[in-house]
This record gives C-alpha cells, sequence and structure tokens, in this order.
C-alpha cells in the first residue's frame, strides 16, 4: 500500500509575537489518502491558512510531524522542501497570482522553468494543462490580464498542474469569483480529482465545500469532524438561546 498522500500527527503552530504566543494550530491530525478530494472549512482567524502552509511546506510545526507522501518534511533542507514544493505541489490562490502583462501559455509554462522538464516538452505541456481545464486555445496568446476572473483562475489551475504534482492546494480559490463562475471552477477541480489528483482545498462557504467528498472543520486552530462541528453549532445556539432568556427574565 502507498502511503496517504498527507499524514499529519499531533501539529501544533505557535506564532511568537510581541505580544506574546498564538497558538493557531493546536493538536491537529489529519490524513489524506491519494485521489481524495477534501475541503477545510472554518471562519476566518480559525488557522486556515497556517495550515495550508505546513501543508505546502511553506512553513513548518512548532511541534508535530508532517509528511508528505512518507516524506518526513522537517527533515528536508530548504533545497529539497523547494524541490518539493515545484515538482510534487501544485497552488491554486484566492487571487489567481498570474503575471499580468504576460500571455496565458508562459504563465503556465513558468513553474518548468524550475523542472527538469526538457525546454522542447515544455509547450506541448503547458497545452495539454490548458486543454484539462477546457479553456479555448484562441486565449493561450493572449495576456491574462485580457481574460475574465474564471479564465484566469482556470489557467492558474493549469500553472498548479502542469508539473503533474501529487498534491494541489486551494486556498479560496472561488473567493473572488462570483457564484456561477465559481461552479465551473470547481467542476475543473472535480475532473482533477477524476484524473487520481489530490486536492485539499479551503473555504468558508459551504456550497463550495459541498463539492468535496470529505470536509473537515477548523475552530480556533482545532481540527473537527462533521459531527464534532455540529455538536458545537448546536452548543452556541443553545447558549445563545439561555443568553437571550435571562435578558428577557
Ligand atoms: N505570521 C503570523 N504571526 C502571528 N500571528 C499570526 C500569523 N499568521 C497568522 N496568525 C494568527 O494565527 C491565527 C490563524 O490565522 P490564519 O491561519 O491566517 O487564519 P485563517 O486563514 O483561517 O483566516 C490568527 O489568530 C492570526 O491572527
Ligand atoms: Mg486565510
Amino acid at each position: 500500500m502507498a502511503a496517504p498522500v498527507i499524514e499529519v500527527e499531533n501539529v501544533f503552530r505557535i506564532y511568537e509575537t510581541a505580544a506574546g504566543f498564538t497558538p493557531a494550530l493546536r493538536d491537529v491530525s489529519l490524513t489524506v489518502d491519494r485521489g481524495e478530494f477534501l475541503a477545510i472549512m472554518g471562519p476566518s482567524g480559525s488557522g486556515k491558512s497556517t495550515l495550508m502552509n505546513i501543508l505546502g511546506c511553506l512553513d513548518s510545526p512548532t511541534t508535530g510531524t508532517y509528511r508528505l507522501e512518507g516524506l518526513e518534511v522537517s527533515s528536508l533542507s530548504d533545497d529539497d522542501l523547494a524541490v518539493i514544493r515545484a515538482t510534487r505541489l501544485g497552488f491554486v490562490f484566492q487571487s489567481f497570482n498570474l503575471l499580468p502583462r504576460t500571455t496565458v501559455l508562459r504563465n503556465v509554462m513558468l513553474p518548468l522553468i524550475y523542472s527538469d522538464v526538457p525546454v522542447t516538452e515544455r509547450e506541448p505541456r503547458a497545452f495539454r494543462a490548458l486543454r484539462s481545464v477546457d479553456l479555448p486555445e484562441e486565449l493561450y496568446e493572449h495576456s491574462s490580464n485580457e481574460l475574465s476572473g474564471g479564465q484566469m483562475q482556470r489557467v492558474a489551475i493549469a500553472r498548479a498542474l502542469v508539473n503533474d504534482p501529487s498534491l494541489i492546494l486551494a486556498d479560496e480559490p472561488t473567493g473572488n469569483l462570483d457564484s456561477a463562475t465559481g461552479e465551473m471552477v470547481m467542476r475543473t477541480f472535480r475532473r482533477m480529482q477524476r484524473q487520481g489528483k489530490t486536492i485539499v482545498l479551503i473555504t468558508h462557504g459551504a456550497e463550495v465545500a459541498a463539492w468535496a467528498d470529505r470536509v473537515v472543520y477548523i475552530r480556533d486552530g482545532r481540527l473537527m469532524s462533521a459531527e464534532e462541528e455540529r455538536a458545537f453549532e448546536t452548543r452556541l445556539a443553545e447558549r445563545e438561546a439561555t443568553l437571550q432568556r435571562e435578558a428577557i427574565a
């Protein structure tokens, strides 16, 4: 059996600032298998981006372990991590992060500069990635700033796919899109999953999370299952009702 793509065990991430210590992640454990599409939902400030940075090898836990495809990430050098990010991970952001005056095709080819894909293979690869996100071919030579938001996000997904990564990490990918366009982007993620990709997507929208196979919740740096989240919501509602009764009495 192949190792899970993601194995997070008892991770704490504590930020140290002038104001003191902020525990952004508290005892987080999470396993994601190959081909899974997981959504992580939580309110603003709950630790979503902190978790994403760790999963994306951009930051490391204060304590606890993270294994990516069986590799213990904390044991790797910065150079190794840069190679891992370039070859095994694909990132999709809320703000697309494309080079605005660069063509669609060149934007998608960009990650290949840091890989060992031969120069002659780069353009065909970028074409394949763009076709797989269903972007009309007449747009490939346009500057990315000439595209609509939904088209830009599909270019960003193509860019995330071009190195054939094991894991796609998306932080609020529909946050800047209207709901119809957001739906089109979510369909693209579903298609990627059918092609065998593992996807972890962060959102605070339930309608976005509904596209995933599995949803986990994060609150105040703690991960919860759907049942725990419902119990939490019920306790909050009960507390509010009690407070209201006391205010009336
Ligand atoms: N670089 C940092 N330094 C100090 N505190 C931080 C830093 N980044 C995030 N935090 C704090 O950690 C908590 C979680 O933040 P974050 O992961 O950005 O949440 P989310 O993405 O869910 O909005 C918040 O209380 C935030 O203020
Ligand atoms: Mg965030």
